[in-house]
């Protein structure tokens, strides 16, 4: 039997029940509920201490933010429109978020719901943070990326103009709505990028749902609600057990860069925007599988099960290969430890592992022969 948000026993909402997901106990608890329809029924799972909210959300988020306005009714404080461009991602765009719910006389027992990406959820939560030393907010993520990744962990921040995310802190929503019908309106290029972290996610921890998602690929591609559930569930329980696991990023939770490590630099190598961020990591995963087969004992049908799904999430654009350009991005990669490069392979598929042994050169020469086809 499922238990309702507040921990009764309801057998009538049973069958319609949303998972609900632990990803940090007490004193900052963190619930996900991943369910399909949750937006309608936002005003039964989102926390406030108070019961007041301020909805957060850009523009390209509305018709899930619409919802949640419906569902939370006079609940909401205040309305706040954000800018969610990746270059607004910044501490003067955290100010006027900040003015706009002093200006609405938020309490510190207020709490926001920020609904939409990375972008969103990453700046919101940040306000959130610091605002009154910290007040309580809620992520509603409306990209695949949001869902797998950015709404999960607690990690909120802004960019500084001399780096992604230089500012941030660990400031973890009180709840997380993951609804595939928030999904609807996303363009199809940011869907794909997306669902490379939840694979990602799969490949790392949880070799049955790799199985199942793998195999139900075409109807994820079709946003089939079930497929979509199942793989974004699976998700969020493997990145919530790692965090969990290591909340504050010292060790087991370094396996998440999985593919990350040669995909930072591809982002950054290419100019920011040349890739989107999911596929360069698609392509770090390649390079990485190609390493994980000398190094870690990969076995040849496990690397084209990966290979194959992420052919069919592709194709995606060819990204930087010159070995020079390559090189210097790798090098300052702020994941680098005294001991090397903290290099994350698969020994099979479920289960990873971090190699600091890996020399640079390997890399670059994985992304030299790397294909997605
Ligand atoms: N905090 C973390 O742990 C973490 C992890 C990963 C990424 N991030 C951050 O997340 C950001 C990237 O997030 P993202 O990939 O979600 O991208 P994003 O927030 O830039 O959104 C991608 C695009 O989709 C649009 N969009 C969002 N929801 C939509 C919807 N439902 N319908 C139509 N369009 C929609 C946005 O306007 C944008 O153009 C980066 O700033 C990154 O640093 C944070
Ligand atoms: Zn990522």
């Amino acid at each position: 039997m499922k238990r309702g948000p507040t921990g009764e026993k309801n057998e009538a909402v049973s069958a319609a029940a949303p998972e609900r997901i632990s990803v940090s106990g007490p004193p900052h608890e963190s619930t996900a509920w991943v369910g399909v329809g949750l937006l309608e029924r936002a005003a039964e799972y989102l926390r406030s201490p108070s019961g007041r909210f301020l909805l957060a959300a850009p523009p390209a988020a509305r018709a899930a933010a619409a919802a949640v306005r419906r569902a939370l009714g006079t609940a909401v404080l205040a309305e706040i429109a954000i800018d969610d461009a990746e270059s607004a991602k910044t501490l003067a765009s955290a100010e006027r978020v900040a003015d706009a719910a002093l200006a609405a006389g938020t309490r510190r027992d207020d709490a926001f719901v920020a609904v939409g990406g990375g972008v969103v959820t990453d700046l919101v939560g940040f306000v959130a943070a610091i605002l009154f030393r910290g007040v309580a907010w809620n992520a509603v993520p409306t990209t695949t990326a949001g869902m797998a990744d950015a709404a999960i962990g607690g990690k909120t921040g802004v960019n500084h103009r001399l780096g992604k995310n230089l500012l941030g802190a660990f400031h973890p929503p009180g709840a997380i709505l993951v609804d595939p019908r928030a999904l609807a309106t996303l363009p199809e290029r940011d869907f794909r990028a997306g669902l490379v972290e939840a694979y990602k996610d799969a490949w790392i921890g949880d070799p049955a749902l790799a199985a199942r998602a793998g195999a139900r690929l075409s109807d994820v591609l079709e946003r089939d609600e079930g497929a979509l559930l199942e793989l974004l569930a699976g998700s969020v329980r493997v990145k919530a057990a790692v965090v969990l696991s290591d909340p504050k990023e010292g060790g087991r939770r370094r396996i998440l860069n999985f593919g990350h490590t040669l995909g930072h630099a591809l982002e950054a190598a290419g100019g920011f925007g040349a890739l989107r961020h999911g596929e360069a990591v698609a392509w770090g995963i390649a390079a990485a599988v190609e390493i994980s087969r000398r190094r870690a004992g990969l076995s040849a049908s496990d690397a084209d099960a990966v290979r194959r799904v992420l052919a069919g999430l592709g194709p995606f654009p060819e990204p930087e290969r010159d070995p020079r350009r390559l090189r210097e991005y790798l090098a300052r990669d702020k994941k680098t430890t005294a001991r090397g490069l903290a290099s994350v392979l698969l020994d099979r598929i479920g289960s990873a592992i971090v190699d600091e042994t890996v020399p640079l050169e390997e890399w670059l020469e994985a992304a030299r022969i790397m294909s997605l086809s």
